[in-house]
């Protein structure tokens, strides 16, 4: 296969969003060319033409080639030490608020969420204390809502939380009780194009923004910062900085936490 010029790449973008409704916009371009290459050879297709003409036709592909753009790797209480702080010194102020309502954005197969639902029941919180969850991958959409999971996905668990927040299924599966359950609503939702709702408590935007070009991710931290109420945090991945957010009227409480001002 002869090496892809940036030109083809640019007009395989525009035939992606007009043709098959992906817009990759705000995506870093290097990576997405990348890992459509490595599809490429393995369809043998000689261009994106053809790669194109393939997606078009088949939508198991299509599915596959979003899946390959969008990594859904997650797990329960990913980096547990801080969800411990957030148990023990963040949630419990930010319950104060009887609305208390949080967002998981970008929260794939529904680990994060269910995550935050049973601390909310560890916490006691009141049943009206709610997590919005959204994803662009409508396949880890379905699949979170369904809350079962294998063994290897509930590491992080305790074991104490295993016992009280999970049902063990025959064939060796773990299902997320109706109660954490109840907790989380999830919805499609791509934070790179559609409007934010306003009044969060608490934003769980966490191992997302790799994907994102440096203006998209500015962006994002803008409207997330617009999008909390005073007081509210929000809470990144283990390698992820805000790094403008004073700009923003955020408070750097300590690693991975920000606080509105
Ligand atoms: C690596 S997973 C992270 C899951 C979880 N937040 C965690 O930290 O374990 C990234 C998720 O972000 C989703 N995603 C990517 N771009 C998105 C967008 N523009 N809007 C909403 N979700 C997006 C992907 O579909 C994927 O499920």
């Amino acid at each position: 296969m002869k090496p892809l010029s940036d030109e083809e790449f640019e007009w395989f973008l525009k035939q992606l969003n007009m043709k098959l409704g992906i817009d990759l916009s705000g995506y870093k371009p290097h990576r997405v060319k990348r890992r459509t290459e490595i599809l490429l050879k393995k369809y043998n297709c000689e261009s994106f033409t053809d790669y194109i003409r393939l997606l078009l036709k088949d939508e198991e592909k299509k599915k596959e080639f979003l899946d390959k753009m969008t990594i859904n790797v997650t797990e329960f209480f990913r980096n547990p030490e801080k969800w411990w702080k957030l148990r023990d010194k963040f949630l419990p102020d930010l319950l104060e608020n009887c609305n208390f309502k949080a967002w998981s954005a970008g929260c794939s197969s529904g680990e994060e969420p269910y995550s935050l639902a049973i601390l909310l029941e560890e916490l006691k919180a009141p049943r009206g204390a709610k997590v919005i969850a959204t994803d662009i991958d409508l396949n880890v959409l379905s699949k979170a809502k369904q809350g079962i999971y294998e063994e290897q996905n509930l590491t992080n668990v305790p074991p104490n939380y295993l016992q009280k927040y999970f049902r063990k299924l025959e064939n060796g599966k773990y299902q997320v009780l109706d109660n954490v359950k109840a907790r989380v609503q999830f919805k499609y939702h791509n934070m790179l194009k559609d409007p934010f709702d306003k009044g969060y408590d608490l934003i769980l935007c966490r191992n997302v923004v790799i994907y994102f070009d440096v203006d998209a991710k500015r962006q994002l931290y803008r409207n997330f910062a617009n999008a909390l109420r005073k007081g509210g945090m929000i809470f990144v991945g283990g390698t992820e900085r805000i790094f403008e957010y004073k700009e923003l009227g955020l408070e750097l409480i300590e690693a991975f936490f920000y606080k509105k001002i």
